[in-house]
């Protein structure tokens, strides 16, 4: 149901400022029209909000009368004071493991619904354990993972499961994801939060075990089996017929599902099995890109543990905080996953099932706006039976929010496989 809310606003756009918080602010400014939501623009600097605000009029005149509200990630009392006046605050303050605690915090003592971009597992991990039981009591609803990561995953298994249980009275045992196609940059602050994540488990050699755990976002983490792992290196895929390498957002995408599982209360069973590869075409092209890609992702990372490399890659390589994609890449950019589930029907016999979950736009950038603003208009306004706590996408919004990205252009397909 859509909680009974008095507050002054709906949505407060938190983080306006950064790269990603202004693609945000420009969606809701350009669909008003269609959502009529009461929102504002906060951040830590006014003149820089002003002038995010003075940039939204020209798409939509109407947001010259935004609010602007300040509040700083490190100044409790203006969090409490900031949450406290709307349903709905959307985040885009990160690295979150850095910046996004005492925001998490304010949302579960106050009651106030949330959703966030984080990909930073050990923080979710870390939050889960401090608010979950707070936010369930006061009923705010924490939703991380609302962008590229995790929603086409979680939402893309959700929408299996639902078509087994309507057509075949019974849940796919396993589902596998591919990411077919992927064109898209990334920002100062995903790089920010990939780097704040090998700090932290520099800090805390521990969270190696949470991080390495398929389990870690479970309510009670438990070890994954041996087939569960994350794919490290290259195979070739007979039945997509094509080479398949590691994707960079499996670690945190197969969490999710994970947890998103666990909080419906297994209805995928107690056993059911994600994974999550790219795959690349059939040829040598394929094989070397697959290559190059599992790889590069280990490259980057061990380069970026020594400091002075990584002094370099921050200078010169990584884009700084505040930039960003072009308009013209984000344009040209967009995503495909292809999902294929199985599973026992009701009625006997194996049924197989393939869905495919697609935008147009830099995954990371232009459909992450569209999902992040979607879910925090389908928190303020659409009738979703969730309690609180700290959610995932499926377990709070569910279809609610699948029915929403149809509506807003996103492809979210599924069809009994030819296979
Ligand atoms: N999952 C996904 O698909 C996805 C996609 C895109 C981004 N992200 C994540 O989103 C986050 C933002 O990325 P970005 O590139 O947009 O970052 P960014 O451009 O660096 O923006 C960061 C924002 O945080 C604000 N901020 C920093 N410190 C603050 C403080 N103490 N109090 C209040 N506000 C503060 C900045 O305000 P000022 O302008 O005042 O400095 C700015 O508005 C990152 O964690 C990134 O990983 C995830």
């Amino acid at each position: 149901m859509p909680k009974p809310s008095k507050a002054e606003f709906d949505v407060i756009v938190w983080g306006a400022t950064g790269f990603t918080g202004r693609l945000v602010a420009e969606y809701l400014a350009r669909t008003q029209g269609a959502h009529g939501a009461r929102w504002a623009l906060a951040g830590r600097d006014r003149a820089k909000l002003e002038q995010v605000r003075g940039s939204l009029v020209g798409l939509n005149p109407a947001c010259a009368e935004l609010p602007v509200l300040l509040a700083d990630a490190k100044d409790t009392a203006s969090l409490d004071a900031l949450v406290s006046r709307t349903h709905v605050i959307l985040t885009t303050v990160g690295p979150y493991a850095r910046h996004g605690s005492e925001l998490v915090a304010a949302c579960a003592r106050n009651g106030t619904d949330y959703c966030d971009l984080t990909g930073e597992v050990q923080w979710m991990r870390k939050m889960i354990d401090a608010h979950h039981a707070r936010a369930r009591e006061s009923g705010a609803r924490i939703v991380h993972t609302c962008g590229f990561d995790s929603i086409p995953s979680d939402l893309g298994v959700l929408m299996l499961q639902d078509f087994m249980r309507e057509h075949h009275a019974s849940h796919c045992d396993r589902i596998r994801m591919f990411v077919t196609k992927m064109r898209g940059g990334i920002s100062g602050g995903t790089a920010a939060s990939a780097l704040q994540t090998m700090d932290d488990v520099k800090a805390d050699p521990s969270l190696r075990r949470v991080l390495g755990n398929p389990h870690g976002l479970d309510p009670e983490p438990r070890r994954g089996r041996p087939e569960e792992r994350d794919q490290l290196g290259v195979r070739y895929n007979e039945e997509l017929g094509r080479w398949t390498g590691p994707f960079f957002m499996a670690p945190v995408n197969t969490r999710v599902v994970r947890r998103s599982n666990a909080l419906l209360g297994y209805p995928w069973g107690q056993d059911f099995l994600y994974s999550e590869a790219a795959s690349f075409a059939r040829g040598p092209k394929g094989l070397l890109t697959a290559a190059a890609m599992a790889g590069g992702l280990g490259g980057f990372f061990l380069a970026a543990s020594v400091p002075a490399v990584r002094r370099q890659l921050e200078k010169h390589v990584l884009p700084a905080p505040g930039t960003g994609p072009s308009a013209e890449k984000r344009e040209q950019g967009c995503f495909a996953v292809l999902l294929l589930g199985e599973g026992k029907a009701k009625e006997g016999g194996t049924v197989k099932l393939e869905g495919r979950v697609a935008s147009q736009g830099d995954p990371g950038y232009a459909a992450t706006a569209r999902m992040l603003s979607e879910s925090a208009l389908c928190l303020a306004f659409d009738s979703i039976a969730s309690e609180g706590g700290v959610l995932t996408p499926a377990s709070s919004m569910g279809m609610k929010l699948v029915e929403r990205l149809r509506r807003a252009g996103m492809t979210f397909e599924v069809k009994p496989s030819r296979a």
